[in-house]
């Protein structure tokens, strides 16, 4: 049986929450002396936003079918991932590491916690870890930017606690087998987090429809992307009442500002709005991915599920420059493994995309 309280870090099964002035007393009509707020100011500003974001997550549970009790908001899909692994992993003994300086890697030090990570893939995964002093284990992607599902299973150890698979994955921008990470979420006893970030621009169907078949499985996605609200920072992670409630007990209290919370209220009424930029952006991403191939450098257009193609080139260092010269600024990833010589382009407008085909066709030589 699936046991999220034994996957908990201990110290945190007994702590107790911050009760915000809003948890204490939630009644809306009266003479609000509690929070040390300014409550002469006539800006709208003055008062400290709904703690538990009701209104926002109420919407956002009705689009995705889920209860409110699926849902926690974060500051961006980026809170979440720091409070997953804040939550659940263990960080490495400092004291420990000092005494045995060139072990610097401790997936054996059975005091502390790994997660597994799958490059190439979303920088954030790691560098949360690495915050929270929480030891990775890379099993890199297979050269089709597929899961390499025997090289998963033979390097996590029982201090493995968290999985993050990223589908449609960024960088590569595919997405990563269903009956492959199927397979995870049924052999793996810790939390598989599954990021669907772009998954708005894919035709698969969400994860978020399995949480009641995998309690181990948390799914993350953004307004970021397909919802064009990156400003706002809103990010989501659908999981089971328990690992909700978890995630919910250790966020700092006002993690979501009002300003959000009622901008995003009003987006989220005009899903069709959402849908019809997506479709645009799809049909964009099809042009671009067909008129890049008659640029001469390029070696090869990864598909992609997301919005962003991977692009592979001849001298990719020195088309990027050269994009900077014209003002057309994209992402090198030629640094990154398995991405030798490929940078990320985002779709465009149909305007952008022109000017930056009409700029890689006069770097053809
Ligand atoms: C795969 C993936 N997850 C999460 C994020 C971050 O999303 P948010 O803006 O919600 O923090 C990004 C942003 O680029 C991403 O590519």
């Amino acid at each position: 049986m699936f046991d999220i309280i034994k996957l908990l870090r201990p110290h945190l099964r007994q702590i107790n929450s911050y009760s915000s002035a809003r948890d204490e007393y939630t009644g809306k009509v009266g003479i609000f002396l509690d929070a040390n707020e300014n409550t002469i100011t006539t800006n709208n500003f003055n008062r400290y936003p709904d703690p538990h974001q009701h209104a926002v997550k109420t919407l956002i549970a009705g689009i995705k079918n889920v209860t409110i009790d699926n849902v926690f908001l974060g500051n961006g899909s980026d809170e979440a991932i720091d409070l997953l692994i804040r939550a659940f992993c263990e960080p490495k003994n400092n004291q420990n590491d000092n005494q045995n300086d060139n072990k610097s890697d401790n997936k054996n030090d059975n005091k502390s916690d790994n997660i597994l990570l799958m490059p190439p893939t979303y920088g954030m995964y790691e560098v949360s870890a690495n915050i929270n002093n929480i030891a990775v284990i890379s099993v890199n992607l297979t050269s089709d930017f597929q899961l390499d599902l025997d090289n998963i299973f033979k390097n996590i150890n029982a201090n493995t606690k968290m999985i993050f698979i990223c589908s449609p994955n960024n960088p590569s921008g595919n997405l990563l087998k269903r009956e492959e990470i199927n397979l995870i979420l049924e052999k793996f006893s810790g939390i598989v987090v599954i990021d669907e970030a772009y998954a708005d621009f894919s035709s698969e169907t969400s994860f978020v429809n399995e949480l009641e078949k995998y309690p181990n499985l948390v799914v993350l996605q953004t307004l970021s992307k397909a919802w064009g609200l990156a400003n706002l920072r809103l990010g989501m992670a659908f999981a089971s009442k328990e690992i909700i409630q978890i995630l919910n007990k250790i966020k700092p209290p006002y993690n979501i500002n009002g300003v959000t919370q009622q901008l995003v209220a009003e987006s989220l009424a005009q899903e069709n709005q959402k849908n019809e930029m997506v479709k645009q952006i799809i049909f964009q991403r099809s042009i671009l991915q067909e008129k890049l191939k008659n640029i001469n450098f390029i070696t090869k257009i990864y598909p992609s599920d997301a919005n962003f193609l991977l692009v592979k080139m001849d001298n990719a260092q020195e088309i990027f420059d050269k994009l900077l010269l014209e003002k057309i600024i994209v992402r090198n990833r030629a640094k990154v493994v398995l991405c030798d010589n490929c940078l990320r382009i985002t779709v465009g407008t149909q305007e952008e995309n022109e000017k930056l085909l009409l700029a890689l066709q006069n770097f053809e030589k």
